[in-house]
């Protein structure tokens, strides 16, 4: 396996790039904007592929690196699903699979620092965000932060886990880098407290200024998602409302990006095929599947995703790679559910 912990001095953030074997499909978790030529270089040298971008939580104390790595790799954008930014493209809940090639990741719900705090556990490590630091716990006291849902997220998820496990935070500011879940449960002294009252106590009286870069990075950070619109200007893109009129045409083929998981649990839309976002280079170059199907039956390609992004990027692949008649569902299937689209489970 692959694992890189890289840091970024002036935040105290770290950010973890995971891959299952050199050559292979890489994960970064809670990039730093600054620091992107940095992860693409390694990512380079170390022969990778970037499919997916993970942000914990949305950060107050830096701009996160999520877009612009989307930008310039066509990585999947990753979130929870509580979060309120703008658009990622895929959002995970507690107990869904944060996956790349070779590794599956378990998400766990754990608000309390923020109310999109997730952490993200790989069998002998986890990524505990602001959730749990070492010797310490993120800050409660903005964001919809709650040291009573943090006293929860610690206590009855983090400090189960088993006592080896290896912690790895979003931040630290003393050089610390990795800690275990014994380690913390033993010597945090946060976490030296009798009750959740005494806990929401001690977290009450922290008396900590706003982090420096606060009112700069907590809105950059709510606007990630890709710029859609400029996909719509073009004519790629048709709204729910008009793909369901498509539905079910002869002269219509509907693909869907999505991941298995993402479909089984939101369900699909009757008559589409499952190309997921991962293969769409190869299926949409000279003797793909998908140019293929657009050439040899002249069908219009209309894809779709969880929330656009995907398909917005899918598009401009089609549509680089000559399938001009390429469009995407605006909005995905989030869209297609707020118009109440019907949906095969
Ligand atoms: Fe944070």
């Amino acid at each position: 396996m692959i694992f890189r912990q890289l840091f970024d001095q002036t935040s105290g953030t770290y950010t973890y790039l995971l891959a299952s074997r050199h050559g292979g499909e890489a994960l970064i978790i809670d990039p730093v904007l600054e620091k992107v030529d940095r992860y693409i270089q390694l990512v380079d040298e170390l022969e990778l592929k970037l499919v997916k971008a993970v942000d914990t939580h949305l950060h107050a104390d830096h701009i996160t690196g999520l877009g612009a790595l989307r930008d310039r790799t066509h990585c999947v954008t990753v979130m929870g699903e509580t979060s309120k930014v703008d658009v990622v493209s895929m959002r995970l809940a507690e107990g869904d699979k944060l996956t790349i090639e070779g590794l599956a990741l378990d998400v766990l719900y754990t608000p309390g620092h923020t109310d999109d705090s997730y952490s993200f556990l790989m069998r002998d490590r986890v990524f505990t965000g602001d959730t749990l630091l070492i010797r310490g716990t993120g800050r409660t006291d903005f964001q919809n932060g709650d040291a009573r849902a943090q006293y929860d997220s610690i206590f009855n998820k983090l400090l189960r886990l088993p006592e080896e496990t290896m912690v790895f935070p979003a931040h630290d500011y003393k050089g610390e880098t990795v800690s275990t879940i014994g380690e913390e449960k033993a010597f945090n002294p946060r976490l030296q407290v009798k009750s959740v009252d005494q806990y929401v106590e001690l977290m009450g009286n922290l008396k900590l200024a706003n982090p420096k870069m606060m009112d700069v990075a907590v809105p950059a950070n709510m606007r990630v998602g890709l710029a859609q619109e400029a996909i719509a200007q073009r004519g790629w893109a048709v709204s729910a409302v008009e793909a369901m009129a498509l539905c079910g045409r002869s002269d219509v083929a509907l693909i869907d990006l999505r991941e298995r998981s993402e479909r089984e649990k939101h369900g699909v839309i009757a008559g589409s095929l499952h190309a997921p976002y991962g293969d769409l280079a190869a299926n949409v170059r000279a003797g793909g599947m998908l140019n293929e199907l657009a050439r040899s039956t002249g069908k219009r390609i209309v894809f779709y995703c969880a929330f656009g992004e995907r398909s917005a990027m899918a598009v401009q692949a089609a549509q680089d790679a000559g399938l001009t008649s390429a469009c995407h569902i605006a909005g995905g299937i989030d869209a297609w559910k707020k118009a109440s689209g019907p949906l095969l489970r």
